[in-house]
């Protein structure tokens, strides 16, 4: 049996009996409270509360322009709507990047406010001394290296990163100091997959890829695309499991037929 299916609350610990076992563990995005209860109970093991609200929910290019008020809203709709799944929370750009007392502040007015078990920060050893306080504050942290979205206006496009040597030196050095400064795991997002199969390997915690390839310790994607909701977005590593696009426009064009020819509501449908 799995360790996920024994498990009636995930918590950091079972991400890395995962680890230990060779069971991979499932990530997906959501932000609000409907969309989190069906994630929950279909059994994902995290839900993460990304800043990738700010391009999906709220239509911003980048990732930049969420507030945390913003993620904070979106953290405890999506904290009311989990009983099982672990729920991180990006911590957004402009509220931990400051210092790491500003870090650890945003961090506790997240768990305050919200209810959600863990948090999550983009970078490496620039933040080693932020994640070194927040997780002495007792708050889980999670890591997250590759193409790091909240840096977009620094590497320019969002290509593949670390195919150069002196980058991925960079990004192995990044995971091991983010593990010794106390992180329970690392998102690893568009990396070759041969990097990410040796980080996985050399790491006693668990990573999470998104464009990493199958040597991660588990994987994520953010709802609106596997769901085929924004069908704009068709990166290599992107599987659709639904075209949600196609299906909520046909079913909303059949209720604008049914106003205009009269059908609805029929009596059955009135009091
Ligand atoms: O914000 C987000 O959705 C993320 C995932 C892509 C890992 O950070």
């Amino acid at each position: 049996m799995s360790v996920n299916k024994e498990i009636k609350k995930i918590t950091t610990h079972t991400l890395q009996k995962m680890k230990e076992a060779g069971e991979k563990i499932s990530m997906i995005t959501a932000y609000d409270f409907s969309f989190a209860k069906i994630f929950d109970a279909a059994g994902i093991d995290i839900i993460l509360v990304g800043d990738s609200a700010s391009n999906v929910m709220a239509g911003h290019e980048t990732t930049l322009p969420i507030t945390l008020d913003q993620m904070i809203y979106h953290a405890s709709s999506v904290v009311r709507g989990s009983s099982r799944s672990l729920v991180i929370v990006d911590l957004p750009f402009g509220s931990y990047q400051g210092n790491s007392k500003e870090a650890l502040n945003s961090t506790i007015r997240i768990m305050k406010e919200t209810g959600a078990h863990a948090i999550k920060l983009e970078g490496g050893e620039e933040i080693i001394e932020s994640v070194k306080r927040i997780v002495g504050a007792g708050v889980p942290v999670m890591g997250h290296l590759g193409l790091t979205p909240q840096s977009i206006y620094k590497f320019g496009t969002y290509i593949v990163r670390a195919k150069e040597e002196q980058e991925a030196d960079k990004l192995k050095k990044d995971t091991l100091l983010l593990q010794e400064a106390g992180c329970f795991g690392i998102v690893l997002e568009k990396i070759p997959a041969v990097l990410a199969t040796e980080v996985s390997h050399k790491l006693a915690i668990p990573t999470i890829g998104i464009g990493a390839g199958s040597g991660c310790d588990g994987q994520v994607l953010v709802m609106h695309d596997m769901l085929g909701i924004n069908i704009e977005f068709k990166p290599r590593f992107l599987r659709t499991y639904l075209n949600l696009h196609e299906q909520v426009t046909g079913a909303v064009q059949h209720y604008i037929r049914d106003i205009k020819s009269k059908d609805f509501p029929n009596d059955q449908e009135q009091y």
